[in-house]
């Protein structure tokens, strides 16, 4: 905040300097100022999460941009969705990759599962661009135009863990159509996260239940959040929560 404090300071020293050698020179309203200010405050925002780490465990994030909705997962959840995946990727437990994984609109989930295992194969779609820091592993993704992806990305993903931006209808069906196009026809385990007003829909859609383990994020939601999995992970992630309404 400091060096929006300061700007806030050489704003009004200059209006101030301004009256007095010029009465004729526009002046900002109280109303503009207010929006000054507010502007300088959230062009400040990202640059603090990013020096702050965003709440990373050691994991670099880039800093969250709430126009895309964006909203990182907490370390402890980043975590748990990194053992699951690799569970999943790896029955075997044997080390090698049986399968690739897709991150579609979950970066978070992206960083965390590189740092442990580098190795892993991962694919991030996402709208943000900044993400092309991934090299090969991003590909751009509009959830407005679910299919439009590489046709090598078809069919080509056991597991595909999704965090659609919005908590729309719309949104999850667009969602639902990549999903189908990235999933491999003899079934691949899919990790749904979003809000809990979608689990009717993601039912539905993606024959999908609620388990009982919470996600939470660095900034904490409004919304209640839930995992959703089309296997019931038993003694993991709490398991299915077959109870909740
Ligand atoms: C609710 S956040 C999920 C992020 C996740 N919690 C994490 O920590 O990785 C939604 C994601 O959707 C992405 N997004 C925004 N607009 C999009 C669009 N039109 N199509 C696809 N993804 C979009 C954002 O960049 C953001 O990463």
């Amino acid at each position: 905040m400091a060096a929006s404090g300061m700007e806030e300071e050489r704003v009004s020293g200059e209006v101030r300097r301004e009256e007095e050698e010029d009465d004729d020179v526009p002046q900002l309203s109280a109303a503009a100022m207010d929006a000054l200010r507010e502007f300088l405050a959230e062009q400040q925002r990202p640059e603090e999460q990013a020096e702050e780490g965003g709440g990373g465990g050691g994991v670099e994030l880039l800093a969250e941009d709430w126009r895309m909705s964006q909203f990182w997962y907490d370390d402890r959840t980043a975590r748990a969705l990194v053992e699951e995946v690799l569970r999943l990727v790896s029955p075997s437990g044997s080390g090698s990759a049986a399968g690739a994984v897709a991150c579609i609109a979950c970066p978070t989930l992206y960083a965390y599962l590189k740092k442990t295992d580098p190795g892993v194969p991962a694919q991030l779609l996402e709208y943000d661009e900044r993400f092309g820091q991934y090299g090969g592993d991003f590909t751009f993704y509009d959830y407005n135009r679910p299919e439009e992806l590489p046709v090598a990305m078809e069919h080509a993903y056991r597991v595909v863990v999704a965090d659609p931006p919005y908590l729309s209808k719309e949104c999850l069906e667009k969602v639902a159509k990549t999903v189908s196009f990235l999933a491999q026809p003899e079934g691949s385990f899919l990790l749904l996260l979003t809000g809990e007003v979608q689990k009717d829909r993601a039912l539905e859609l993606l024959n999908v239940h609620p388990c009982g383990f919470r996600p939470q994020h660095s900034n904490k939601l409004g919304n209640e959040f839930r995992l959703f999995t089309n296997y019931d992970p038993e003694d993991r992630l709490d398991g299915w929560d077959l109870g909740t309404k």
